[in-house]
């Protein structure tokens, strides 16, 4: 996803526009630029590439100027080039723009402006913007107008940065379906597609709204509505702190991430309970009366947090028994869906930003269905249109590959629905009690298989050479398969897929040889028996098994060598422990594989276009 940064103030734009393009790599992205005004000059500096090549030319021609923005690009429209990236300027030259999103009517516009003589020089969506701009601009008019005037023939998604050279006191800052924050320094003001590039100036910050416009002055901000009435926004305090965004000892943010889930955690569990045995969402908007009205519950998500909603069906089911399904963001939003009454819809994002994510809750909004949004991301989109939230509180997740937001997100879950369960007189005070024991007990039990790590490194060393491989779980474990599946392709880019292995006589055993590499997850479980006889019928056909196994089931020794022990868990809480060898095993073969692992080829953090 493309990465927005803007700088108005008295010092040099281009270092602070870098180092904040820097701290936003992590979104994905193919090429890098900035532009900065200075003596009644733009200068744009932006190439196809890393941030680094760009700060590399950067040194060899100091870009003067105290405005400036920049921007990481990650290809929709046009193949990454040096023509493609942003900023892009009008036919004058005297408009620069930076673009996050997508514009659906770009070519109905494009040939229109073309027809009128604009020349253009990419292949981009995001040019029409600045053309569209330009059309309008005068200096009698004044560029914010003349921006206004465009927006009303745009039609999709954008987050803009505008610069113009006749009023260079200012950045204009446009949000439409795509994040744009405000950072509000002491006589310097930023923007920015999210918080993390400009954390060590400022953690004051203001989220803009969809349809709004912000004039951004070094020591003034002016918002107003698409209609140009004025609006004020008020200033959020960003909670996390800078280092948060570093690696600290780690060699990749994937492993950091993998490594805070205990901590986060044991924050989370400490977060959403009052005492040993009592649950508490006061913080949050979670309104009790109206858990207990639900009769049917509806769970959106994308990626990840779709494995956790998996997940979630299952624990959710048994502890507040009423249906629970789970549905693809992508698919639930042109599905029309049947939506019974008293119905609670529970979307789940780490970013908040998920382009289908949010559609599908617009979808139910729409019909008056109310949503419950589990989120990392506070001032997202997402959580700022739900009817209530419950924040994982997991601290930024810089790696593509999400993993610390993926245990978070499912320990949420299960507190909400043993909550929930209680409420409803489903659960008994002792399970309650019991289950918040067992929930206490995870962050242990992950480090505990930390310790394994060393194994697990060679796990991966003996399996690199796979060209394939298929992960196989069962019931609350199958969808523990998929995310297993998910982390090792979208990292080593190794074809890998995820089943439920009891499906396995229904097609996949057909792909099974000695050039195939499987996992089973063959943890405690009631139908732990069905999960051997897989793995016999796995090894009669002389492929690679590696079992992820609950600690004392030394027979699976018998089987394969290829083993990695979790401790001892009841089942319904076992993918919180299951998902950490694989999140691990996946890190390892991408890592010998010598691929960049926190920003995996083609993947962007937030999928916030479709
Ligand atoms: C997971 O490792 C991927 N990065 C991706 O599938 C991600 O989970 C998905 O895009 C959903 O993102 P969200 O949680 O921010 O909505």
């Amino acid at each position: 996803m493309c990465g927005i940064i803007g700088y108005i103030g008295n010092k040099s734009s281009a270092p602070i526009i870098i180092e904040g393009l820097k701290k936003l790599e992590y979104r994905g992205y193919d090429s890098a630029g900035l532009a900065v005004i200075h003596d009644s000059k733009i200068s744009i500096l932006k190439y196809k590439g890393k941030v680094s090549e760009l700060k590399e030319r950067l040194g060899k021609q100091t870009l003067l100027g105290s405005v400036g923005i920049g921007h990481t690009r990650w290809a929709t429209h046009g193949k990454p080039s040096q023509s493609n990236s942003h900023p892009h300027s009008n036919c004058s030259g005297k408009i620069v723009v930076v673009h996050n999103g997508i514009i659906e009517n770009f070519i109905e516009l494009k040939a229109e402006l073309l027809k009128q003589g604009c020349k253009f020089k990419s292949e981009t969506d995001t040019e029409v913007i600045v053309h569209l701009i330009g059309k309008y601009y005068s200096k009698d008019l004044g560029i914010v107008p003349a921006v206004r005037k465009a927006l009303k023939e745009l039609k999709g998604s954008y987050a803009l940065g505008v610069l113009c050279i006749d009023e260079p006191e200012k950045i204009v800052a446009v949000r439409q379906d795509s994040p744009l924050i405000i950072g509000v320094g002491k006589k310097e003001n930023f923007i920015v597609s999210d918080v993390s590039g400009i954390l060590e100036h400022t953690k004051r910050v203001i989220y803009l709204d969809d349809g709004q416009i912000a004039v951004v002055r070094k020591d003034d901000i002016e918002i107003s509505d698409i209609t140009g009435n004025k609006v004020i926004n008020k200033i959020d305090k960003v909670t996390h702190k800078a280092e948060h965004v570093t690696k600290g000892k780690f060699a990749h943010f994937m492993l950091k991430e993998i490594y805070e889930q205990p901590q986060i955690l044991s924050k989370i569990i400490s977060l959403y309970t009052k005492s040993k045995s009592t649950i508490d969402f006061s913080n949050c908007s979670l309104n009790k009366e109206f858990l207990l009205k639900v009769q049917n519950v509806i769970i959106v998500a994308c990626g990840t947090s779709y494995h956790v909603g998996m997940v979630a069906k299952y624990a959710l089911e048994s502890f507040i028994r009423i249906p629970v399904s789970v549905d693809l963001g992508s698919e639930f939003r042109y599905r029309d869906p049947v939506i019974s009454d008293n119905t609670l819809v529970i979307s789940i994002s780490q970013s908040g930003e998920t382009a289908d994510t949010l559609a599908a809750v617009r979808e139910v909004k729409k019909r008056g269905v109310k949503v419950l949004s589990i989120c990392n991301v506070l001032g997202s989109s997402l959580v700022r249109e739900s009817d209530y939230v419950i924040p994982i509180q997991a601290g930024p997740e810089i790696s593509v590959a999400s993993t610390k937001a993926f245990t978070a997100q499912m320990i949420v879950l299960y507190l909400l629905g043993i909550y929930w369960g209680g409420i409803r007189g489903v659960l008994s005070k002792n399970y309650v009690k019991n289950a918040i024991e067992i929930l206490r007990s995870i962050p242990e039990k992950q480090k505990e298989i930390f310790n394994d790590e060393k194994n697990i490194k060679f796990i991966a060393k003996r399996h690199l050479h796979f060209g394939a491989f298929l992960y196989l779980g069962r019931n609350i474990n199958y969808p523990i398969a998929l995310e297993g599946a998910l982390k090792l392709k979208e990292i080593s880019y190794i074809p890998t897929e995820g089943y439920a292995s009891g499906e396995m006589k229904h097609g996949p055993i057909a792909l099974i040889d000695e050039y195939r590499a499987v996992v089973c997850i063959a943890n405690d479980s009631f139908i732990f028996d069905k999960m051997i006889s897989n793995i016999q019928e796995i090894l009669a056909r002389k492929a690679k098994i590696i079992i992820i196994a609950t600690k004392g089931k030394v027979q699976l020794k018998d089987y394969t060598k290829e083993i990695v022990f979790i401790p001892e868990i009841e089942e319904t809480f076992s993918p919180l422990l299951t998902i950490i060898p694989l999140q691990l095993l996946a890190y390892h073969i991408a890592v010998l594989k010598g691929y960049d692992v926190d920003k995996p080829r083609n993947l962007a953090k937030s999928v916030t276009v479709e």
